[in-house]
């Protein structure tokens, strides 16, 4: 007997002390396809993945998964049954290596020993099946957040599910993985695994996406064919009003030079990076992963040792060691690692936001500053949380990110540094947080701006820096500006001089 879905939940209700996160939804997956769900931040979406696979069984509702009614009481229940799941925040064991991570809770033994070797070669035969270049034996903690997200994917792929769950996988890739993961998913279709792919990437959902079901609030609003949808209905069915999803870049008078970076080198990861930032300005940054970009702004900011180089404010040399430094001195960094560097789970919203301020608060602290402070920024970022004093490992993933982008505007920084910023947020919200960071670039702030999104980094930037394993290729004038351009320049091999202006990376 040929089934028609396999995977059929119905009137799905999820209450959480005070939240009602699921109000009686439903979800209907074929096999071999890829079924996306959508909506905004704080919709439902995680929430529903969770119930279906047992990490929060749900209050009431029916699920029916390969012909019969399940109710998975944990994850391993759910594996076991071939449903696997790639989360949104990613929660690896950072001490131990990438074969570790890969076959934890399932480790080959010999005897009464761990089998490393064949742990080791299973997770070659995996990585070289989907075309992956991670070496087995690295700590996971010394991977970029790009190639942890694909060990997480490689790791769901290899337990060989009907049903593969994936929760913003692409958030931390760049356009390369991407293109990598879209050919794994088509792989999984051939061999008739359902997927359900979250994401609030517009481009990446009318690619690969053959089912979409929207979310609103909690609610079901719709399930339909992809071809049936475009870009504005999907918004209006979403959010319930119209959005444009443009990048308001707000021209604004570029001043005197605020940063200056010479020759800075951090190991192997930045190699004499260097630029200068002015004042009003928004200066982007591009690269593919291992670009650099990132390990940039963390030697900036202190969180990296500095191996050579040297960094200037308003023409005074800084001799930043740690982030603390970094605030003092008035540059804020907005992480791209959530989860690692971002976030405090058990702490409020509240203390999440001040938690880098807290010197602007006195002693004792004023909490009722702290509070109104924080209330400002939640209804600015039009934050979804129950109140301010929720702990922010409560919220939904792009709720997170705004309470760490309020966090990073509160040090009232006079260089902003933001890496991803708009990662996990959903289409409403994105042209706020864009307005937001052309407001301070307006107030004679200087931004720096990590993307991996095109249309982001070329929308806000005045120039982008573009870089490659460490090296900066090149500093491109917004009237230069190309996406291919961009890319060559993401590929090249040949150190840009920054007072030279750039040639064409193929010549
Ligand atoms: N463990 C929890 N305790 C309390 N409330 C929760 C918990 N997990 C989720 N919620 C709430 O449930 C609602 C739905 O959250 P969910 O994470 O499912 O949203 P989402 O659609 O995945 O959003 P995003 O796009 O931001 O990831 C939110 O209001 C959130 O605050
Ligand atoms: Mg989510």
């Amino acid at each position: 007997m040929s089934q028609e879905y396999i995977l059929e939940m119905t009137d799905i209700v999820k209450e959480f002390p005070g939240v009602r996160a699921l109000k009686g939804v439903q979800l209907k997956v074929r096999p071999g396809r890829v079924h996306t769900l959508m909506g905004e931040n704080g919709a439902g979406k995680s929430t529903l993945m969770k119930c279906l696979i047992g990490i929060h069984p749900p209050t009431s509702g029916r699920i029916v998964y390969d012909g019969r009614e399940v109710c998975f009481k944990n994850t391993h229940e759910a594996l076991n049954a071939g449903i696997s799941m790639i989360h949104q925040e990613l929660s690896p064991v950072p001490e131990r290596s990438v074969a570790e991570n890969l076959w934890l809770g399932r480790v080959p033994v010999k005897g009464i020993r761990v089998d490393h070797k064949k742990m080791r070669e299973d997770s070659f035969k995996l990585f070289k099946s989907l075309g992956l270049d991670v070496n087995p034996d690295e700590k996971m903690g010394n991977l970029t957040v790009a190639k942890m997200q694909m060990v997480e994917i490689a790791k769901a792929v290899s337990y060989d599910s009907k049903i593969v769950i994936m929760d913003e996988p692409t958030s931390s890739l760049t356009e390369t993985e991407v293109e990598h993961l879209f050919r794994i998913i088509e792989d999984l279709k051939k061999k008739n695994v359902a997927v359900i792919y979250i994401s609030h990437k517009m481009d990446e959902i009318f690619r690969i996406s053959d089912d979409i079901t929207v979310f609103r609030d909690g609610e079901y609003v719709c399930t339909d064919a992809a071809k049936n949808l475009t870009v504005d209905k999907l918004i209006t069915l979403m959010v319930g009003r119209e959005v444009t999803e443009m990048f308001p870049k707000v021209e604004c008078p570029i001043g005197e030079t605020i940063l200056k970076v010479e020759n800075l080198s951090a190991g192997r990861a930045v190699k004499n990076v260097s630029f200068e930032l002015h004042r009003g300005e928004i200066l982007g940054m591009a690269g593919l992963v291992g670009a650099g970009r990132t390990e940039t702004a963390e030697t900036i900011f202190g969180l990296r040792t500095k191996t050579g180089g040297k960094i200037y404010k308003d023409g005074v040399e800084l001799n930043i060691r740690s982030p603390e430094d970094a605030i003092k001195n008035g540059i804020a960094l907005l992480t791209e690692d959530r989860r690692g560097k971002g976030i405090v789970g058990l702490l409020s919203i509240t203390d999440n936001t001040t938690i880098a301020s807290l010197k602007d608060y006195g002693f004792p602290l004023n909490h009722n500053k702290m509070r109104a402070d924080t209330e400002d920024y939640v209804a600015k970022l039009n934050t979804k949380t129950p109140s301010i004093a929720t702990q922010i490992q409560n919220l939904s993933g792009g709720n997170q990110q705004k309470v760490l982008v309020g966090r990073s505007l509160l040090t009232n920084p006079d260089i902003l540094i933001v890496d991803e910023p708009t990662r996990g947020i959903d289409v409403g919200a994105k042209a706020e947080i864009h307005a937001l960071i052309s407001k301070l670039a307006g107030e004679g702030k200087g931004i720096i701006m990590i993307s991996s999104e095109m249309p982001e980094v070329m929308g806000m930037s005045d120039r982008i820096v573009v870089m490659h394993e460490g090296v900066m290729t090149a500093i491109l004038d917004r009237k230069d500006f190309s996406s291919e351009l961009i890319l060559e320049y993401a590929t090249s091999d040949i150190p840009c001089d920054p007072d030279v202006p750039p040639t064409d990376p193929g010549r």
